[in-house]
């Protein structure tokens, strides 16, 4: 499995012949450089929940590509509402389904997902969630945007290969409550999100590094892990 980090919470991963997006904020993410044309054969794309820093481009890719939405059930209807024709696949929380030869399983997220549209109105976006999505052996878990839960505890029973935290505060976990985080989740590798993007979320990715009780890889903007 490899995972590409596209700034913030948004990440490309490639398993096989599975090509999917999560979080695809990338129109407007002061970190994100990469052009969304990139992405022309996608089979899914993951969203964890409303707000703008992560329904992002979602809707413009999934109509170029054909690519599936996976996210909760609120937000699947409310975008084939606005968007006749585009693929989804709702899921609830706690919910876990093999689609395409992926099993995903939806975790709560401790935040919001509130629908804010352009005109000042705000609707129901269903529940926040984060994503654990398994394929050809390797598990990786993307928390969504959340502040840390006891309920973090039950995923050390799911083995996970590599855990997607945000660190940045003020929105989510900050550094402290990210390393409880991975005390709970004991996950083979954590890699920092959600930090920097935007004033309120300043962290220092290599102090959570430091402090840490697993390995941490520290992304850097385009750059690829791959898990094996
Ligand atoms: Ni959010
Ligand atoms: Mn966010």
């Amino acid at each position: 499995m490899l995972i590409h980090y596209l700034g913030h919470a948004a990440f490309y991963l490639e398993s096989g012949d599975y090509r999917a997006l999560i979080d695809p904020f990338i129109t407007g993410n002061p970190a994100c450089q990469v052009s969304l044309d990139r992405f022309d054969s996608l089979t899914h794309i993951f969203v964890t929940h409303a707000h703008g820093d992560h329904l992002g481009d979602t809707v413009a890719i999934a109509k170029e590509t054909g690519a599936t939405i996976v996210t909760n059930f609120e937000l699947a209807n409310y975008l084939v509402m606005q968007q006749e024709g585009l693929s989804v696949h709702p899921m609830h929380l706690g919910g876990r389904t093999t689609l395409d030869g992926v099993t995903i399983k939806m975790t709560p997220a401790l935040h919001g997902s509130g629908i804010i549209t352009n005109e000042g109105h705000i609707y129901c976006g269903g529940s926040p969630c984060g994503f654990l999505i398994e394929h050809q052996g390797k598990k990786i878990y993307h928390a969504g945007d959340t502040g840390l839960t006891k309920d973090m505890e039950l995923l050390e029973i799911e083995d996970i290969d590599l855990a997607m935290l945000p660190i940045g505060g003020n929105f989510t976990m900050d550094i402290t409550d990210a390393v409880r985080a991975t005390q709970f989740i004991k996950p083979k590798a954590v890699v920092p999100m959600h930090y920097n993007t935007f004033p309120p979320i300043q962290a220092d990715p290599h102090v959570f590094a430091e402090a840490s009780p697993c390995p941490v890889h520290v992304m850097a903007i385009d750059e690829t892990l791959t898990l094996s």
